[in-house]
């Protein structure tokens, strides 16, 4: 492409993007199309011969649009969202045209050194102590795979890196209400599923502390080696919020690694109010929660906090000679604070959101966020037909429509065919969990663009779908 040809197209996607934001509303949330009807519209092989981009652009438009999920609507109440900002999207931008790598400090020196301080601004707006030490990760799963790599090296002396097992039984622990890259991290670190326990949560879905020391005594008998609590600070499910001071007056006496996987909820930490609920978390060794989640950064950016950097370095440090420089020991070399080589310039997004709009506004957005849901949850309280099925700490309620001549048998199958008949609108884009083996409808309020009328509309449709289902029924 030639640099005239660029401009101009790129002076183009500008305009295209800004239009695109401001109509993102207008969207279906989610697109009408059947499993493999995009791919039937793209062809086998790539091309031969170089194609117009105005022919590419429009294809964008013809066959990838309508098949996208639109994650930056207002009404995206799904899964947790994935924030993406303007000055976010502006930082990514200029990550792209930069195209840098930057595995090390004098592969940019900027990148490294701006990485260091956003995660020196967010230690501090999380109100962590100035001992953590943060590195940005592409994900939560990573992050918690990093901490269980470093849980287990450390455990074993940096062993097992340089002669793999030997003989160690090492069991982790976390609450049934775990997110699956637990289990993943555990079955990747070469523990194995069986050797991750699954704590017993309590009736508000955090889990129960007495019950976790009796399976590490249990464990201990039976010759295993505690290694490692990952405590959930915002469960998938409930965003329910173990307990973490207790939590962490079991780790300290047992010698257990703490890692606190806040992946959505603790970009709350920068409120005060929240700061207060999560008392213990400055005694974890490791702590990840993701701005591109709550925070208004672009995916990927996740915030990876570290007691002991050393610890990480020593696990993950490898430098052969091509890539040793003569300021190795001055710098930080993010590469062997993580899994992998090559990293994306990710600080320069997460400067522009915290610079553009300031810790305050970034607090009252969350803030409003969750006084509404707490609406929505007292609403859902008030209505007769309609159960709340878990407290409701941040942003995200959990719910289920119970109309009282339906049996709970049948309870399921409604709330399934609610749900469904409620995203098949393509007004709005709710998920379900499963909480004491109940279906459950989740709708999270965390979207940067949904104001309140949002929730309240969204409130509205639940009631009327859910009135029209129970009426077809009858
Ligand atoms: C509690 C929790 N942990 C981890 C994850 C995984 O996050 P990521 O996609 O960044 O790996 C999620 C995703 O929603 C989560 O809710």
């Amino acid at each position: 492409m030639q640099p005239e040809a660029f401009r101009n197209h790129a002076h183009d996607l500008v305009e295209w993007i800004a239009n695109y934001l401001d109509q993102t509303g207008d969207y279906s949330v989610t697109p009408q199309t059947q499993p493999g009807e995009i791919l039937a519209q793209l062809p086998a092989l790539a091309p031969d011969q170089p194609e117009a981009f105005e022919q590419i652009f429009a294809d964008f438009e013809k066959i990838i649009l309508p098949g996208m999920t639109h994650w930056q609507h207002p009404s995206f109440f799904a899964y947790f969202p994935a924030n993406a900002s303007p000055p976010s999207l502006l930082g990514e931008m200029l990550t792209s045209a930069l195209a840098a790598q930057c595995m090390s400090w004098l592969t940019s020196p900027a990148a490294t050194e701006l990485e260091q301080r956003v995660m020196e601004w967010l230690r501090e707006a999380i109100g962590l102590p100035k001992h953590f030490e943060g590195v940005i990760q592409d994900t939560a799963s990573t992050a918690t795979l990093c901490a269980l790599l470093s849980a287990r090296e450390r455990a074993s002396g940096f062993s097992i890196n340089e002669h793999g097992f030997t003989g160690q039984r090492y069991r982790v622990y976390a609450s049934s209400e775990a997110h699956s890259s637990v289990e993943k991290a555990v079955r990747i670190a070469g523990l194995g599923s069986t050797n991750l326990v699954k704590i017993p949560v309590d009736s508000e879905f955090a889990l129960q502390p007495q019950a976790l020391q009796t399976a590490i005594e249990t464990d201990r008998k039976a010759g295993y080696t505690p290694l490692c609590v990952v405590a959930a600070w915002g469960t998938t499910g409930s965003t329910a919020l173990d307990p973490l001071a207790e939590i962490a007056d079991i780790c300290e006496r047992e010698q257990l690694w703490l890692h606190v996987d806040a992946a959505y909820a603790g970009s709350g930490l920068i409120l005060p109010e929240l700061q207060q609920l999560a008392k213990g978390i400055e005694r974890a060794d490791s702590i990840v929660f993701n701005p591109h989640k709550w925070l208004l950064t672009h995916f990927d950016c996740s915030a990876y906090f570290v007691r002991d950097a050393a610890v990480l370095e020593q696990t993950f440090g490898l430098t052969p000679e091509y890539l040793k420089t003569a300021i190795d020991r001055q710098v930080n070399n993010y590469r062997d604070w993580g899994i992998q080589l090559g990293r994306r310039f990710r600080a320069l997004k997460l400067w522009f959101v915290l610079r553009s709009y300031g810790l305050v506004e970034l607090q009252q957005l969350l803030r409003n966020q969750i006084n509404w849901v707490q609406e929505l949850a007292n609403d859902i309280d008030a209505h007769p037909d309609f159960e709340r099925l878990a407290p409701v700490p941040l942003n995200l309620v959990c719910f289920r429509y119970k109309p009282e001549q339906i049996a709970e048998a049948e309870l399921d199958d409604l709330n399934a065919n609610l749900l469904a008949s409620l995203n098949a609108t393509g007004q709005l884009f709710m998920t379900h969990t499963r909480l004491n083996g109940v279906y459950t409808l989740r709708l999270v309020a965390g979207q940067h663009r949904t104001r309140r009328e949002d929730v309240q509309a969204a409130w509205e449709q639940i009631q009327t779908t859910a009135q029209g289902l129970l009426a077809n029924r009858v």
